[in-house]
């Protein structure tokens, strides 16, 4: 995707402003607004997921809904603080298809993502987190500008273009829709495993 640096906003405050006006793909369109990434101006961790859900759109805030909470359980669990990350999105609006009174989220393609990335650069370039850990596939393809399986991945350490250490893991609300006690429960500690890695990851250099 082509555009001018001079469009880059240098704050997250302006950043946040710039993605409410976006409309570089059709998403923003059926969205209440763009859901930002927040989180600590510095953080050395970045937790990327896919797109705000039904709770987040209406919220304006990222992993606000069942995935968040699910989310800050593990985070919990491994031993971080949501307070010292940035909690962003691969995809700023809610995509979803209306069902009576029901919104049924929607994955985003290909397209929406890659028009999406160029608000996770910037995000990347403002935060400058250490640790990127990508939530599931749609963050993973914002993050390498690819598609590539996160089971490819998992269990390994990436090195971005800006050295940042990438960790690929699932997305929580993946972990939700498992129906058997004990494989949830293994997964769930798969899961927190992964995120105990990169809290690590942020003090090796
Ligand atoms: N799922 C996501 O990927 N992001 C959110 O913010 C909420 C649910």
């Amino acid at each position: 995707m082509e555009h001018a640096a001079e469009d880059r906003p240098g704050t997250l405050t302006a950043l946040a402003a710039a993605e409410e006006a976006c409309t570089r793909c059709p998403l923003y369109r059926d969205a209440t607004q763009a859901v930002p990434g927040e989180g600590a101006r510095h953080a050395p961790l970045m937790l990327v997921g896919e797109q705000p859900g039904d709770k987040e759109d209406i919220a304006g805030h990222p992993f606000v809904g069942p995935a968040g909470s699910l989310l800050d359980r593990a985070l919990a669990d491994a031993g971080i603080d949501r307070e010292t990350t940035f909690v962003t999105n691969a995809v700023k609006h809610f995509k979803h298809e209306n069902r009576g009174k029901r919104r049924l989220h929607k994955r985003p393609n290909a397209s929406e993502i890659d028009h999406c990335r160029w608000w996770l650069d910037i995000e990347r370039d403002i935060v400058r987190p250490r640790v990127v850990v990508a939530l599931g596939a749609t963050a993973l393809r914002s993050l390498l500008g690819r598609t590539v399986s996160v089971s490819s991945l998992r269990r390994t350490v990436q090195t971005m273009d800006d050295q940042a250490r990438l960790v690929a893991t699932v997305h929580p609300s993946s972990l939700l829709r498992v129906r058997d006690r004990d494989d949830k429960a293994a997964k769930y500690a798969d899961f927190v495993e992964d995120l105990t890695r990169a809290a690590k990851l942020i003090c090796e250099r």
